[in-house]
């Protein structure tokens, strides 16, 4: 059945406005004020959890790159080993399995063809591993295919560009990190409440950032006669850089690439030039001093620069950098999710300013049930 755009122009606009609630849902009954519960991943959930060695992470597209910041939370907060990989070249070499593994696909659809057969092939020749799908969609391939199911809550996501989905599964992953922090030890009690508390904080400052709008259709203005773009980030803004640079790709056709922000000077600052903007995330944590020297070297290259920085991240604004603040005070798990929301809001209004067919983008499929 169809669903009402209601009083927005896009799907993709309506469900970048309705992460708010979506992520509510997904925390609906998996946590407390104060608790992770290990029963929403499954029955048998926490013998599982405690078993296992290694994880491994298989996704595409935008699902990818939910698992790309997991693989930083897994390794921070649950102390295990963690890998990832796109599931169309996971499936078609012979990865080494080990035993003791959580294999973790995430998926909107769970109908995607290369995540599903990666899956299939791992437990077809390994018996002493584990499953789990991160998913939107109850009945479905994956959810089917794997032993423990966490379903995020988005509800229905119409655009093909991913908003609602990819926010729901980073908290899916948030707090699968607890669940398995917890049952390793890892995570006391202290560390858990805290996580808790941002996670029940994130509709509201997600809502705050939302109201920011306003300031985005500024900058977008400036990428009308822009065809490249560079996405910058360090840690887990790496692979929030990476959604950015693929909804903007993705929507506005525009040339995105996101890079770690320590690898500039290996080759792509051989890109940057007065027509290639470069957008930054500078969220208020350890890194923060290096990415700042890192635009420093961008600066002496004559680019447009826009930073999104935490209310303390304090960016001293140069010549040609738009520094817009976010809502302060994040954590570890806040900062990506919030970061997102800038971004999506970004390459919406560069795709309208582009006059592109923004919820269905030439080319793309919203499932890729083919090869
Ligand atoms: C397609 C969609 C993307 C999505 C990817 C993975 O490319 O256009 O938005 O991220 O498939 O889909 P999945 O349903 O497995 O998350």
């Amino acid at each position: 059945k169809q669903i009402d755009l209601g009083d927005y122009k896009h799907y993709m606009q309506k469900e970048i406005f309705e992460q708010p609630q979506a992520i509510r849902d997904t925390l609906e009954s998996r946590i407390t004020k104060d608790t992770v519960s290990l029963s929403a991943f499954g029955h048998n959930a926490e013998t599982i959890f405690t078993n296992i060695k290694h994880i491994q992470i298989i996704a595409c597209g935008t699902s990818y790159n939910a698992g790309l910041v997991a693989k930083y939370w897994l390794e921070d907060i649950a102390k295990v080993p963690t890998n990832i990989e796109v599931a169309s070249e996971y499936r078609y070499r012979n990865p080494v399995v080990l035993n003791n593994t959580l294999l973790v696909t995430i998926s909107q659809s769970g109908e995607t063809t290369d995540t599903l057969e990666a899956l299939k092939s791992v437990k077809q020749h390994h018996n002493n591993i584990h499953t789990l799908t991160i998913c939107n969609c109850a009945e479905s391939f994956l959810t089917r295919e794997s032993e423990l199911t966490l379903l995020t809550h988005a509800g229905p996501e119409i655009s093909v560009a991913s908003t609602k989905a990819f926010t729901t599964q980073l908290v899916s992953l948030a707090l699968l990190s607890v669940a398995i922090g917890k049952c390793h030890k890892q995570v006391d009690k202290k560390q858990e409440t805290a996580i808790v508390d941002g996670l029940n904080r994130l509709p509201g400052l997600i809502k705050k950032t939302l109201e920011q709008e306003s300031q985005i259709i500024e900058l977008a203005q400036s990428f009308k006669n822009k065809f490249n773009a560079i996405f910058l980030g360090r840690g887990t803004m790496h692979a929030i850089a990476m959604e950015g640079a693929l909804k903007l790709k993705e929507i506005s056709y525009i040339h995105s690439e996101a890079f770690p922000a320590g690898e500039l000077k290996h080759g792509p600052i051989a890109l940057i030039d007065q027509d290639t903007p470069v957008i930054a995330i500078a969220p208020n944590d350890q890194l923060l001093d290096k990415l700042k020297s890192n635009l420093q070297e961008v600066k002496s290259r004559g680019s447009q620069m826009i930073v999104f920085e935490d209310e303390m991240s304090n960016v001293t604004p140069m010549q040609n950098m738009t520094v817009m603040s976010i809502t302060h005070n994040l954590g570890i798990i806040t900062a990506p999710i919030i970061f997102t929301i800038p971004l999506q809001l970004l390459s919406y209004h560069v795709a309208l300013i582009k006059g592109t067919n923004v919820d269905k983008p030439r080319n793309l499929a919203k499932s890729v049930t083919v090869e």
